[in-house]
């Protein structure tokens, strides 16, 4: 069993070397039956009744050929995802083959220049012709899927239409050595058609998944949570856009994770971009960027969740979302009972700023009637409030959620952590005056979003600070005491 698996891993890389064959293979059926096919021309114009002797050596050599590449195909499609270029390339190819073996064999008999010859010289004409034409096509659909559709007339579908085609190469100039202008072009005409077939589904028109927005330029060109670069502009070896595009089907971080791998041409296209500066609109491409607040690195109003008032807070996270109706405004009214305010951010919002009043009495208890109305939280304040970590554990998720007060609470890292981990789309979190440790950095990380945290009196240490901020530079950790929202209000002791 043990040994099995060690063959298996040393056979694998020679048959990936002998699949890499395949492309220097593929010329040569390719050559022959071209060769073979003028031949018999020549002969027809001449009116020679039977085959070139010449003809059946070249379609015997070419039939190995094909052998030789369809086997080698086999293994370098390993490599490939599969698509319907490979599919009809895969089978087409191995009829090829097939059809070969059997027109060499009677390319044999018709050069005879007994009566049969003659007789099948015909038949043996009019499959080669076919024979050439099913081996061109073979080969177009094989370099479709290497060098991107139409990589052939290009140059000339583009100098005749004036645009682009969708699978655009040829346009790299405009790219690398372009002015502002022509590299914009370069993103609108090359770039982002790509980016719309195969990432918008889920990074673009408002969609973030691994809340990266391919609309907006500040969240493509910024830094993952483990401090990679999505896009860095001039480098696309140092570009996860371009790795994970490069991984292979089976891996899971594989980009797109469904359907076809980019073409090596739309690969070529994202990198010649990225080379040259990653040039794209500032905000949107497609209009709807201001819509997504609060995706990485996207535009963010500056008023977001500092508890100024429910009126000034943006609604971009719920943007698309009904208005919260009557009834709803009504039943949240009524948790006041509960010790809870929840109102409305602001006339015909849909969504709630939540707090709980500071204060003994009400706090754990009310926690679990948060839940009926969890999913419309916009702003959670436990500011004060006697709530506890086993408190906390009650949570629902709450998935709209920007803003998270837990300043002067009895929290500690370990209520914290599950909080937060209930509110991962947290824009700001104020942690003043609470128990939190270094150990808040750990799910803090995990908040993509995160834009500002207050860390004024707590135990959380300077080293953990430079640490987090060397991998999140994009987050603002204030340390200070001036926290807008607690200042004036019995809030934190303030301190140099
Ligand atoms: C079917 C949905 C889907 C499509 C289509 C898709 N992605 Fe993704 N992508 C995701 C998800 C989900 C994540 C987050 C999980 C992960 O990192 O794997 C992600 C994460 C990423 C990341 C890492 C972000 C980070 O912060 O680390 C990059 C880069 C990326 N995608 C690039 C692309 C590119 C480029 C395309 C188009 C060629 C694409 N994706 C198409 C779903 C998709």
């Amino acid at each position: 069993m043990h040994s099995a698996i060690v063959i298996a891993d040393a056979i694998s890389p020679v048959l990936e070397s002998f699949g890499r064959l395949h492309p220097l293979l593929v010329h040569l059926p390719l050559g022959l039956v071209f060769a073979a096919f003028a031949v018999e021309v020549t002969r027809l114009i001449q009116r020679r009744p039977t085959v070139s002797a010449f003809t059946p050596i070249a379609l015997g050599l070419a039939a190995l050929g094909a052998v030789a590449a369809s086997g080698t195909g086999w293994f370098f499609a390993e490599s490939e995802a599969s698509s319907d270029s490979l599919f009809w390339h895969r089978w087409l190819g191995i009829s090829a083959s097939i059809v070969l073996i059997a027109l060499a064999w009677l390319a044999a008999r018709a050069t005879r220049s007994s009566g049969e010859g003659a007789q099948i010289t015909p038949i043996v004409r009019s499959v080669l012709l076919a024979s050439a034409l099913l081996v061109g096509w073979v080969g177009h659909l094989g370099g479709d899927m290497v060098w991107g559709e139409n990589y052939v007339l290009q140059p000339i579908l583009k100098a005749w239409m004036g645009a682009p085609t969708k699978d655009d190469t040829g346009a790299k100039e405009g790219a690398g050595t372009g002015t502002e202008p022509d590299k914009l072009a370069y993103y609108t005409s090359n770039v982002l058609p790509i980016l719309q077939d195969r990432c918008y589904q889920c990074h673009g028109n408002g969609k973030h998944k691994g809340s990266l927005s391919m609309d907006v330029r500040s969240s493509l060109v910024s830094r993952d949570s483990r401090g990679s670069w999505i896009v860095q502009a001039g480098d696309p070896a140092h570009s996860l856009m371009i790795e994970r595009c490069m991984l292979p089907a089976e891996d899971d971080d594989a980009m797109p994770p469904k359907g076809d791998r980019l073409k090596a041409s739309q690969l070529e296209v994202l990198r010649t971009w990225i080379a040259a500066g990653a040039v794209m609109p500032a905000g949107s491409a497609t209009g709807e960027a201001s819509e997504v607040g609060g995706v990485r690195g996207a535009p963010v109003p500056a008023s977001t969740a500092e508890n100024r008032g429910p009126v000034k807070v943006a609604k971009g996270r719920s943007a698309g979302l009904p208005a919260l109706s009557d009834s709803q405004v009504a039943e949240a009214a009524a948790l006041r009972g509960n010790g809870i305010n929840a109102v409305p951010l602001s006339i015909g919002a849909s969504t709630f700023a939540v707090s709980i009043p500071g204060g003994k009495g009400v706090g754990d208890v009310a926690l679990a009637a948060l839940i009926p109305i969890a999913p419309q939280i916009e702003e959670l304040s436990f500011a004060r409030a006697a709530v506890s970590d086993a408190g906390m554990m009650q949570m629902p998720s709450m998935p709209l959620v920007r803003s998270v007060r837990v300043d002067n609470t009895a929290l500690t890292d370990v209520g914290i952590t599950v909080l937060l981990s209930r509110t991962l789309e947290a824009e700001t979190v104020n942690l003043v005056s609470t128990s939190a440790t270094d150990g808040v950095f750990m799910v803090l990380a995990k908040l993509p979003r995160l834009q500002r945290v207050y860390v004024f009196n707590t135990q959380i240490t300077a080293q953990g600070i430079d640490r987090f901020r060397a991998t999140h530079p994009g987050v603002e950790i204030v340390v200070g005491a001036a926290v807008p929202g607690t200042a004036g209000t019995a809030g934190p002791p303030v301190g140099p």
